[in-house]
């Protein structure tokens, strides 16, 4: 797998990349893509110029996973792939999207693409947006699209050690400009602005404080602190997304007996933490070291955390009894099948 930015040459190869830190994502030949009801090949997934969300940045999506069954077997699991569906209704109504598909339609659809990608442990990225048409900032005369694909992405943030991250100079955007509530493209321009400042700084990844001055959420993962024992999180009206992990967490560290509460958390409280970490699907859980150059707690990666994140990567694929109800199971067919 390549690393470090893309380059020209990179591109011109038939292989497409997309970076992300640096992490290099590929899509490549022989990769298929969901795109408006028919699985395409990977090169001919393309959009016009004039696509209204590349240009308003009109579009939703969601991101998901599939994880390799634990239990051995040809399988593997999708986690809460009908959470994520209905988080993508969410996001489209917001945005007042005449999706062309039923909830019924994209749960199919995901599956399709996994199963003929023959990728037991893939990332999915489903996304809806206003096409080309009409141009002008009213997105509502252009068609919805809708596409899928799946990648392997193994590592979004890595160090198993824990990240350092920094507290962004940018504020997370304000439910009063944009619904925070949707996973809109347009609000990761807001994400992306800071994550390039963490970076930058020699960071991990970025904090955003919400315009009040509390802590919201990172770049694209939502913020947990442990403090005297109580897990902590703050609340979606603090600018946090709904995140299905986050949810996933709090309700593994009910079922363990760990006290949880979702409050407004503010930056110094951040500072006192004895354990922090990062929730994402992408991410996984992600215990934080330091913050703004202060150590969390000790340093190290806390009790608390190492211990969700034991249980985390057990319920994934299907190892935990109690949460079974998360997973959608996919059945590979063993001759495409590939153990990315
Ligand atoms: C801004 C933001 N917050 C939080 C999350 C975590 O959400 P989830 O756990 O549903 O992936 C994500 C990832 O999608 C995100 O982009």
């Amino acid at each position: 797998m390549p690393r470090g930015p893309c380059t020209l040459q990179s591109l011109q190869t038939k292989v497409y990349f997309a970076c992300y830190g640096s992490i290099v994502v590929s899509v490549g030949k022989g990769m298929k893509i969901w795109m408006n009801g028919s699985l395409v090949d990977a090169e001919d997934a393309k959009v016009h110029v004039l696509t209204h969300a590349l240009h308003y940045a009109t579009g939703i999506f969601e991101g998901i996973r599939c994880y390799e069954s634990g239990g051995g077997g040809n399988g593997s699991y999708i986690f809460r792939l009908h959470d994520h569906v209905k988080r993508f209704f969410s996001s489209a109504k917001i945005y007042m999207m005449d999706v062309q598909y039923g909830f019924d339609d994209i749960v199919d659809a995901i599956i399709d693409t996994v199963k003929a990608n023959g990728m037991r442990n893939c990332y999915i990225r489903p996304i809806a947006y206003y096409s080309y048409g009409r141009m002008g900032v009213n997105p509502l005369p252009n068609k919805v699209d809708v596409a899928i694909a799946v990648w392997k992405w193994d590592e979004y943030l890595s160090a198993e050690q824990g990240i350092r991250c920094m507290v962004s100079s940018w504020r997370r955007i304000d439910a009063r400009t944009m619904p925070v509530g949707a996973k809109a493209t347009a609000n990761y321009a807001n994400s992306a602005l800071a994550r390039i400042e963490a970076l930058k700084n020699g960071f991990d990844e970025a904090i955003m404080l919400n315009i009040n001055g509390m802590v919201a959420e990172a770049s694209a993962e939502n913020v947990f602190m442990v403090r005297d024992g109580v897990l902590c999180t703050p609340p979606t009206t603090d600018g946090a997304l709904a995140g299905i992990t986050r949810d996933t967490v709090l309700q593994i560290a009910k079922h363990e007996g760990i006290m949880c509460e979702v409050r407004s958390i503010s930056r110094d409280e951040l500072y006192l933490a004895d354990e922090a970490f990062l929730t994402g699907t992408a991410a996984g859980i992600k215990p934080i070291v330091m913050i703004d150059n202060r150590k969390v707690g000790d340093g190290g990666v806390g009790v608390i955390t190492k211990r969700l994140k034991g249980i985390y990567e057990d319920v994934v694929r299907g190892r935990d009894e109690r949460f079974v109800k998360w997973l959608t199971y996919v059945e590979m067919d063993s001759s495409t099948a590939t153990k990315p």
